[in-house]
């Protein structure tokens, strides 16, 4: 059949070697163009990029950091949604984060105090932030940005959103913004992504809880507030990870990410603006004048990304989702509506049927290799027996999704990113990256097995160093299942550790760490993209995407790990055993790419025949201190010279015209 000949041929190419050069790195027979870059004008009306920290108008330019993206295909005119097209389409992307000293001019960087900004910089920086929605197009010379298109647009960290499900008009979003809690202003920190059948865009909120300026949690007049700041925030006092609040302009635009009570009424001052991220946030990229919407049903937490269960008629839809911080969790979502092939043209309104009314669930990982997915609601016993935290109703719960995982016993985990499900198999794949608190003040568990200490003793060589991806097969493979058994599919490492950590046997065709972005590619069935997100090994090769032929759930059998002189053990050896899956060969992975210097690869989409796809490259050069000397730049990716680096997406087709990965 068709659907073999493709499985044979694919992972038919030679393996990139590791490397550090400022490039990016893929197989022969290979092409690649980068297509949008930080600070890329999206319409004719915007000047080009300067590059020189002197730009203005990021609502008008591409942002920083790009993260998570897919394509959705239009028609051929470029009127309307046309999700197989290959050839037009609106790519929808994440902008992460910044990297602030190359966003300033160098005397705007010589004089940065996060105690005192100007509105103009803050203005910057809020814009640089957010998702892109762009059309592209294929002609000649492959992918261009069509900067004619009119659903070309960003959403920023300061566009208006409605909040959704069963957040909206609770207590816990009301502000001075929206004093009916039903609006907020901007997304956050979107790291991964997800998608819908209907063809529009999930949007993930994760690092948000560092921007807000606050008081130390023990100031706080209400004990829950506290609470909820100690949870998600730490109880110390910030000015917010950039000190947005602290503008030398007095003004509503900077006062909203000061969450410190300074009005009587909650909805005279900005205390709860803090409530109204870490959420997913649906965007309709074909409805370009529609206000996007929180999806607050999903909860609230440090949202990686919300992939996709394979979808079926007259089934739930549903979602796994991970919460990346250290010992956090990993929650899948069940749409109370089962799904109806008719909503397939639906926008945003489809999107309240399915994404505002379900249940949530955290996942406990059993020392067997069997789990429950254990119920977030209020009528669970554990929620409404909990001492620590007393949930008032559902809104409650949702906003404090971390105090409820908690309530249940969920299982902590080594900081879970991205979610991929299998297409043939319905296996869900979860990537944990890294955490250096496992074995240091985290107990080691099967699902969590490894501990070292690097003698070369950085802080970044301790605890679960190199990461490890879970796979989860649910109950008789049915998505709302409420248990399922799991395995570790594969373990990060470097190829000349030894098999205590090394235990998936990767070689220097394979080998890496900090495994984070995961897509499955639905063109060719069965192929898995793994990207890097490391700190680890990059003295070795720059952060880089693997492809993967995953096989069958527990294909390795059970595996014994010994873990060496763990402080939870009173620094004695402790031995783990857990269920793997097979070890690896260039088979089944083979490193496909290697991204410029300082950089994380991250976000991958593909045109619907698999023949093109999407990369991003966050933050080239991020660890770069001083403008002054263009030589001493982390990175001068992608523009070459003495240009300041810029995060990019780069386009990849195969010269011979086939899937790429084959
Ligand atoms: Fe934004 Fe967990 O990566
Ligand atoms: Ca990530
Ligand atoms: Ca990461
Ligand atoms: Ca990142």
């Amino acid at each position: 059949s068709i659907s073999n000949a493709v499985a044979n041929a694919l992972l038919d190419f030679n393996p990139v070697p590791k490397n550090l050069n400022d490039v990016v790195t893929i197989p022969e027979g290979y092409s690649i163009d980068v297509l949008y870059r930080l600070g890329d004008p999206i319409n004719n009306f915007t000047s080009e990029y300067k590059n020189d920290g002197t730009d203005t108008d990021f609502n008008n330019r591409a942002g920083d950091h790009h993260d998570g993206m897919f394509y959705f295909g239009m028609n051929d005119e470029g009127t309307a949604k046309d999700l197989n097209n290959s050839n037009r389409g609106l790519l929808c992307m994440n902008h992460e984060n910044i990297t602030e000293i190359f966003l300033h001019t160098e005397k705007e960087w010589d004089n940065y105090d996060r105690t005192s900004r100007t509105a103009a910089q803050i203005d910057k920086e809020v814009s640089a932030h957010g998702v892109s929605v762009i059309e592209i197009k294929k002609g000649k010379n492959g992918f261009n940005l069509n900067k004619n298109s009119v659903f070309n647009k960003r959403i920023t960290a300061q566009t208006p959103i409605d909040i959704n499900g069963p957040l909206q008009n609770h207590d816990l979003v009301k502000t001075k913004y929206s004093k009916d809690g039903s609006q907020t202003r901007g997304t956050l920190n979107n790291c991964a992504s997800g998608l819908t059948p209907w063809g529009t865009y999930l949007t993930c909120e994760e690092n948000w809880a560092g921007y807000f300026k606050r008081s130390n949690s023990t100031l706080l007049s209400d004990k829950k507030a506290a609470s909820t700041q100690n949870r998600y925030m730490g109880s110390k006092e910030s000015d917010g990870s950039y000190g947005w609040a602290n503008s030398k302009t007095n003004n509503d635009l900077y006062d909203r990410w000061n969450i410190i009570p300074n009005a009587k009424q909650a909805n005279e001052d900005y205390r709860n603006a803090a409530n109204t991220f870490g959420w997913v946030v649906e965007i309709d990229p074909f409805n370009p004048t529609m206000t996007p919407r929180k999806r607050t049903a999903l909860g609230r937490m440090g949202h990686e990304g919300a992939m996709p269960g394979n979808v079926k008629e007259g089934e739930p839809l549903v979602y796994y989702m991970g919460d990346d911080s250290k010992g956090e969790y990993v929650y899948k979502y069940v749409s109370r509506l089962k799904w109806n092939e008719k909503d397939r043209n639906g926008g945003l309104d489809i999107g309240n049927k399915y994404l505002d009314d379900g249940k949530l669930f955290v996942a406990k990982f059993n020392e067997d290799g069997s789990g429950e997915w254990l119920e977030l609601s209020m009528s669970n016993e554990d929620i409404k027996s909990y001492k620590k935290y007393s949930f008032d109703d559902l809104g409650d719960l949702l906003v404090n999704t971390r105090h409820a995982a908690d309530a249940v016993g969920a299982t902590p985990m080594d900081r879970p990113e991205w979610a991929g499900v299998h297409p043939n198999t319905g296996d869900i794949y979860v990537t944990l990256t890294n955490n250096s608190k496992r074995g240091n003040s985290m107990q080691l568990d099967a699902s969590n097995p490894r501990y070292y200490s690097d003698t070369k003793n950085s802080s970044s060589r301790d605890g679960n160093v190199n990461g490890q991806i879970m796979r989860i097969q649910e109950l008789e493979n049915n998505p709302s299942a409420s248990t399922f058994n799991w395995d570790i599919y594969l373990f990060g490492a470097q190829a000349d550790a030894n098999g205590n950590i090394n235990i998936s046997k990767l070689t220097d065709d394979n080998d890496f760490s900090s495994p984070d972005g995961l897509y499955f590619s639905q063109a060719s069935k069965g192929l898995m993209w793994l990207q890097t997100d490391d700190s680890a090994y990059t003295d070795v090769s720059n952060c880089m995407m693997l492809a993967a032929l995953p096989g069958k759930h527990n294909d390795g059998g059970s595996k014994q790990i010994t873990n060496k002189n763990v402080p939870t053990n009173n620094n004695q050896d402790e031995t783990i055993t857990t269920k793997v899956g097979a070890e690896a060969s260039t088979k089944n992975l083979k490193r496909f790419l290697v991204g410029p210097k300082e950089c994380e690869i991250t976000g991958i989409a593909e045109t619907p025949d698999g023949k093109t796809i999407f990369v991003n490259i966050q933050h080239p050069g991020e660890k770069t201190k001083d403008l002054k000397n263009a030589s001493l730049y982390g990175s001068n990716w992608p523009d070459k010279g003495t240009a300041r680096p810029r995060s990019a997406t780069v386009v990849i087709t195969k010269n011979d015209n086939g899937i790429v990965g084959s």
